[in-house]
């Protein structure tokens, strides 16, 4: 009954969840650091700077690790870079655990920044290179899913450990699926696509071998690989060349937009958002809780319906939530100082944009990124979008408690309203719809686009 899940192979789905666990090290050691900054900042006797400090460092290791992986992994592999991830998260969990000092702890938080940026290059990728196109969106997804299951998971080890006051626990903890994930991808082979890329094609086919039931089917996507691979040249030009160009903006646009639409003020700052509404701590931080559960619920929902749905439906329906919900969070706080309806509509409005963010951009942005990038580049391409996108992460975060200051909640809410009108449009005029089909036929019809519009240029321009 296990071999064959849905009908697919089981091995596809161990290999997918495998490195799915880059995406729980991502959502655990992004989510641990609020609650332990309250110990540390004690402990360490931190400033206001010190702790803004603690808690960017991550991201700005990301940067670097989205930008340094994306070349590495077209070069080496995604799986030994998969490895070396792992190593270098374990690093930066223990370096992080045992820190002496502020300096030290800030530096172990960018090594470990290093690695969660190197998890949003390879894991999207290794996954869409090794699973069959019918099920791909779902395979994906798993990263997607792991992230925020990785959340939830800190924020309970937050709360659990807190009496304690753990901090170094807390922060050590990141270690233990950090070994798994390099165990398992020790014992796992390389994607199939990255295999051919390097002309180790009877090793490709002995990964299809296990990660296929039928010989016919095999020999098919060895014929589209091998076709693929002998149309392309590899090395960083060939990202500037135009028929790249199109899926270039789309993919940077898709990276920017979905933190540009504020995901992170929820994810990073709910309790505050909450307790500015008169509530206690303790009821934020449940109904922070709440809402990451509530994230897990509908990123499985997406998970379950990408391939059949397909990728730009949901992210339209989604972005329309999103939408409305930035106008009622907007509106919460124009309403009169009634505390209590104030905080029923701010926490309404929070569960409906997390529930639109996860069943859309959470996901669909990890899904399509590795699909609409052909093979040669797909790596330094990866990279390029990452690295935006974990620069408008960090913009966003720095800027939203100042911001509020500057000029208040409603203006802040409604000003992410407008950019997610704009992620809206960019979605229905620029992006592509991958359901369905293989990485090959997508990045074939690509080339054809790209070739009747130069014909056309051509033609008009004679
Ligand atoms: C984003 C993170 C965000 C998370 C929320 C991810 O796709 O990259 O920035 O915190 O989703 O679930």
């Amino acid at each position: 009954m296990f071999s064959s899940l849905r009908g697919y192979n089981r091995f596809v789905y161990i290999s997918a969840a495998v490195a799915a666990l880059g995406g729980l090290l991502f959502g655990f050691d992004t989510g641990i650091i609020s609650g332990a900054l309250l110990f540390i900042r004690d402990d360490l006797e931190l400033s206001a700077f010190l702790q803004s400090a603690v808690v960017s460092a991550i991201l700005v290791g990301t940067i670097f690790g989205a930008g340094g992986t994306g070349p590495l992994s077209d070069r080496f592999g995604r799986r030994t870079m998969a490895i070396v991830s792992a190593a270098v998260f374990i690093i930066g969990a223990l370096g992080s655990a045992f820190a002496p000092n502020v300096e030290t702890l800030i530096g172990a938080r960018v090594v470990l920044g290093l690695a969660v940026g190197a998890s949003t290059v390879i894991v999207p990728m290794y996954i869409a290179e090794i699973a069959p196109p019918q099920i791909r969106g779902t395979l994906a997804a798993l990263f997607q899913l792991a992230i925020t299951l990785g959340i939830v998971m800190a924020y309970l080890v937050n709360y659990a450990l807190a009496a304690a006051e753990a901090w170094r626990w807390m922060l050590g903890l990141g270690a233990v699926p950090a070994i798994i994930l390099g165990l398992g991808m020790f014992f796992l082979p390389d994607s199939p696509r990255w295999l051919v890329g390097q002309n180790r094609n009877d090793e490709a086919r002995a990964v299809l071998q296990r990660a296929r039931d039928s010989e016919e089917a095999i020999d098919t996507e060895m014929e589209e690989m091998q076709e693929a691979e002998r149309r392309q040249e590899a090395g960083l030009g060939e990202l500037a060349k135009p028929w790249i160009r199109p899926m270039l903006i789309v993919g940077i646009g898709l990276a920017m937009l979905q933190q540009l639409v504020g995901i992170n003020t929820i994810i990073y700052y709910a309790p505050t958002i909450m307790e500015a509404t008169g509530l206690g701590a303790s009821v934020s931080i449940l109904a922070t809780l709440g809402i990451g559960i509530v994230n897990v619920i509908f990123t499985a929902v997406c998970l379950l319906i990408i391939d059949r749905v397909g990728r730009k439906p949901l992210l339209i329906v989604g972005l329309c939530g999103i939408i409305f919900s930035l106008a009622l969070l907007g509106f919460a706080y124009l309403l009169p100082g009634l505390s209590g309806v104030v905080a029923y509509v701010t926490f309404a409005g929070l569960l409906i944009y997390i529930a639109s963010f996860a069943v859309s951009f959470g996901v669909v942005l990890w899904v399509v990124l590795p699909e609409i990038f052909p093979l040669k580049v797909r790596g330094s391409a990866m990279s390029v979008c990452t690295i935006l996108h974990w620069s408008s992460n960090l913009v966003v975060s720095l800027t939203f408690l100042p911001l509020i200051a500057a000029i208040g909640e409603t203006a802040v809410f409604w000003g992410y309203g407008v950019i997610s009108i704009g992620a809206l449009a960019f979605v229905y005029f620029l992006m592509p719809e991958t359901k369905g089909r293989t990485l090959e036929e997508i990045e074939s019809d690509l080339r054809d686009r790209a070739g009747a519009s130069s014909e056309q240029t051509s033609q008009a321009t004679s």
